[in-house]
């Protein structure tokens, strides 16, 4: 049958690529190429060949180098060019390659596009966004699109948001029945023996973040509402805007990540589908894996706080928070925020991002405090009062530029290798796609750590 005239032309997909790493010469791209680097042709590794793909070629070369350094750049590395601007250049990468991980942000203003042609063409995608609107956003436009085409969509595959996807649900999977969890708490933790301090594009992204706060509710009011899982016992207490943790020694307050939405989001998926995501071509032993796996993840609530030792960090944390979310607002703020990063962020946030020093000497913890019954059975007695505690912690080096890209790598060298066990196409968070997968296995091989440090019985 002929196209109608005005159907666009899809070409067709021979992938010669299993990955293309679009904006492979920004901050963080660049890091996502040197962990890339570790995995191309080595035995066992499915990433078989890789391009570089970004608007600006020289850029790009001098970023192979940087990456491979002290070695030499590995032979037949492709440098392409593509622009978000330009959405043939898009699908010309996309009938390229098997995957393409996205580290071009922020996410609102430039990510639309790559998703579009990825799910036009039927091309798997994974990306580093941490911005919850954009997210919803391409689930709302390009959820569909995507499972007619067979493209596999997830964002936030880098520390936002999987370590708390995974965290979560390492801390869920630990309450064994009849006990039950009733909320989870995770609380962040930055250190370093330098300073810590991250790229303008993530605060960027941020200040974006607060511009737009309200398209996110817009958004959620147009769309039908999700299920919600049943928690068992109340909903959590309010609790103070400054908690003092003393079980880990922390102050902390509210953090406006995306991490909590997206855990919510792979919840509301399980929800609608209790037994996980069907994989493509999936064996009836992975089907029983599967469904055994998400048999053993309870739902809570959940919510992410950032911690720091003393009170004056977290005074300093509220004052960058205040800054952002009042000039945030209004046009003439935010040039002010993006013109003096570092003034608005009392050291945070650089424009021309950490040193290798300082991103080497940077780690993260995050505890998460899990609240909740250790039997279900009494919640209908009349005890309303969770009466255990599970402590579990995620630890791992340096957030952004470290952290970041071997997650993002983990995950596409899930997805070339176990693609019959995943979703044939959709847009999804990536709790729900790799949470059933060995991904944590592998982040644990690669310095991310999942441990158990507490469970103990509490006063009712
Ligand atoms: N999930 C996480 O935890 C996490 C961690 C780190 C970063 N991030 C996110 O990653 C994003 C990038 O941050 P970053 O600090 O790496 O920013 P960055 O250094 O500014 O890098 C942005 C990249 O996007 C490219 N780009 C911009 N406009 C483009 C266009 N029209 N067409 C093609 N490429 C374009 C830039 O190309 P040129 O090189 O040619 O300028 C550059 O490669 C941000 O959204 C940030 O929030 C998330």
């Amino acid at each position: 049958m002929q196209p109608m005239e005005d159907e666009p032309q899809v070409q067709k997909r021979s992938p010669q690529y299993d990955v293309v790493i679009f904006g492979a010469s920004g901050f963080t791209g660049k890091y996502v190429v040197q962990e890339a680097l570790k995995f191309l042709n080595t035995p066992s590794s499915p990433l078989k060949s890789l391009a570089l793909a970004g608007r600006n070629p020289t850029k790009l070369r001098e970023t192979l180098k940087w990456a491979a350094h002290p070695q030499n750049p590995p032979p037949h590395i492709p440098i392409l060019t593509a622009d978000t601007t330009d959405p043939q250049s898009l699908r010309r990468l996309c009938t390229q390659t098997k995957l393409i991980l996205n580290c071009v942000g922020p996410f609102r203003l430039y990510g639309e596009p790559v998703v579009a042609a990825c799910a036009e063409t039927g091309c798997d995608y994974l990306d580093i966004c941490g911005e919850p609107e954009f997210m919803e956003r391409m689930e709302a436009k390009y959820h569909e699109k995507a499972v007619e085409t067979g493209s596999l969509v997830v964002s936030a595959c880098g520390f936002d948001s999987v370590p708390a996807e995974l965290g979560f649900m390492f801390n869920s999977r630990q309450w064994v029945a009849p006990a039950v969890p009733n909320r989870v708490e995770a609380y962040l933790s930055l250190e370093s023996e330098k300073r810590i301090v991250g790229n303008l594009g993530t605060y960027e992204s941020a200040v974006l973040g607060v511009a737009n706060a309200d398209k996110l509710l817009e958004l959620r009011r147009s769309r039908p509402r999700r299920a919600r899982p049943v928690i068992p016992g109340p909903p959590p207490p309010k609790g103070p805007t400054i908690e003092h943790q003393k079980n880990i020694g922390l102050h902390a307050v509210k953090l406006p990540s995306a991490d909590s939405i997206v855990v919510r989001r792979t919840l509301a998926t399980l929800t609608e589908n209790p037994d996980g995501l069907p994989g493509l071509n999936e064996s009836a032993e992975q089907i029983e894996r599967r469904k055994a796996f998400w048999s053993t993840v309870k739902p809570a609530h959940f919510g992410v706080k950032i911690g720091t030792k003393s009170l004056l960090g977290i005074y300093r944390i509220i004052a960058v928070g205040i800054f952002i979310g009042i000039l945030g607002k209004v046009a003439f703020g935010r040039w002010l925020l993006l013109k003096f990063p570092s003034f608005f962020s009392l050291g945070w946030f650089e424009k021309k991002g950490p040193t290798e020093d300082e991103v080497r000497s940077a780690s993260f913890k995050m505890w998460f405090v899990g609240h909740g019954f250790g039997d279900i059975n009494l919640i209908s007695q009349g005890n309303s009062k969770p009466d255990m505690e599970i402590v579990t912690r995620v630890m791992g080096p340096e957030i952004g530029y470290l952290t970041t890209p071997i997650i993002l790598l983990q995950c596409a060298l899930i997805v070339l290798n176990q693609r019959d066990n995943l979703p044939k196409g959709g847009v999804y968070p990536p709790g729900i796609v790799f949470g059933p997968t060995d991904l944590q296995e592998r982040l644990q091989q690669n310095g991310i750590s999942f441990d158990v440090v507490s469970k103990n019985a509490i006063s009712a």
